[in-house]
């Protein structure tokens, strides 16, 4: 069996691969690269630089796709179905790395980090400007009461927030943290003073939160999203940051990565991450592990975890 990993993942993950398979690393293909390539392989590993679509999957002979992380956007689930292929993806390596950004982006939003910090680093000692405001007391809405979502409900409930959640998948009274009230998407839009969003990007979640969703919002609400881009209108966002309506955002996600060209980031209301929130050495040998023990499982036609 031969296995290509074609974007970088941790050595601990592709070490299991190669007791079991044949494997290469081969990264920064270009779609018509890897169509070439690809016949040859019988699994592939990929985390988000690689677009996994319909045209490389039709000229493969995969039995297997592996996502090292959450997010499977970034593979045509209904075509690798269509041909009988499996997708796995690492649903819980990288749930505290994804939580901690996204509470470090709150933070930075609310005391104005990264401004004060660039003002002092450009000789300037300037404590008028950066005056921030404190999350104790405020509502925090959650988008999406997932791993990522509890987890990040329960760090702000130790910084003294209040939890407004929204997840029609959920039940409400299996929630063991009873400070967290799960309520609609308009009461949760509506009250909360920042607003945070956890859900996978699908046709249900693109574009959630447009014009109209945020005309509901408080004034000067903050919004983070370190989920997916795509789940803001960035239109719609860039007007209501330049308009004020909305306070401020931080953003560790966009529609088109890199965003190297979007407005956004020129704001002066907006902090923005480089897509960092699994960023970390813990959470990339994770889930490098984890996608690699169901990459040997199903080339072993055993039982996979995360199908
Ligand atoms: P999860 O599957 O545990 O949780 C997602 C939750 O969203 C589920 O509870 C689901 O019921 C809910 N949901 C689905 N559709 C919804 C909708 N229309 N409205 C409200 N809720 C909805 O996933 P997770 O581990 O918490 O991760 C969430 C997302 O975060 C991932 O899909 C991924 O795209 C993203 N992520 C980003 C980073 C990053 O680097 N920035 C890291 C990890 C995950
Ligand atoms: C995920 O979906 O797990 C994250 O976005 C992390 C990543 O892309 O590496």
């Amino acid at each position: 069996m031969r296995v290509l990993v074609s974007d970088d993942l941790a050595q601990e993950g592709i070490d299991i691969l190669k007791k079991e398979f044949d494997v290469d690393v081969k990264t920064k293909l270009s779609e018509e690269e890897l169509m070439e390539i690809i016949p040859n392989y019988d699994a592939l590993v990929v985390r988000s630089a690689t677009k996994v679509t319909k045209n490389i999957i039709e000229k493969s002979n995969l039995k297997v796709i592996g996502r090292a992380g959450v997010g499977v956007d970034n593979i045509d689930v209904d075509a690798a179905t269509h041909k009988g292929i499996l997708v796995v993806n690492a649903p819980e390596g990288n749930t505290i790395a994804a939580s901690e950004h996204t509470i470090a982006l709150l933070m930075s939003v609310a005391r104005n980090i990264p401004a004060a910090v660039m003002s002092l680093k450009n000789k300037k000692w300037d404590r008028k400007s950066f005056v921030g405001i404190e999350v104790r007391g405020k509502t925090l809405g959650i988008v999406g009461l997932g791993r990522i979502g509890k987890d990040v409900a329960a760090k702000a409930i130790g910084l003294g927030m209040n939890i407004l959640a929204y997840d029609p998948y959920i039940i409400n009274n299996t929630l063991e943290n009873t400070h967290i009230k799960v309520t609609d998407f308009e009461t949760v839009l509506k009250n909360s003073d920042f607003i945070t969003f956890h859900v996978p990007l699908t046709k249900a979640t693109y574009h959630m939160i447009d014009k109209d969703q945020i005309s509901i919002m408080k004034d000067k609400v903050i919004l983070i999203n370190c989920a997916r881009g795509g789940i803001i209108n960035e239109e719609a966002l860039y007007e209501a940051l330049v308009s004020g309506k909305v306070g401020a955002c931080a953003l560790d996600v966009f529609e088109h990565e890199p965003p190297l060209e979007s407005p956004l980031i020129d704001l002066p209301n907006v902090v923005a991450t480089p897509h960092l929130g699994a960023s970390t050495a813990e959470a990339q040998i994770n889930v490098a592990i984890e996608v690699a023990n169901d990459i040997i499982r199903a080339l072993k036609g055993e039982l996979v975890k995360n199908a």
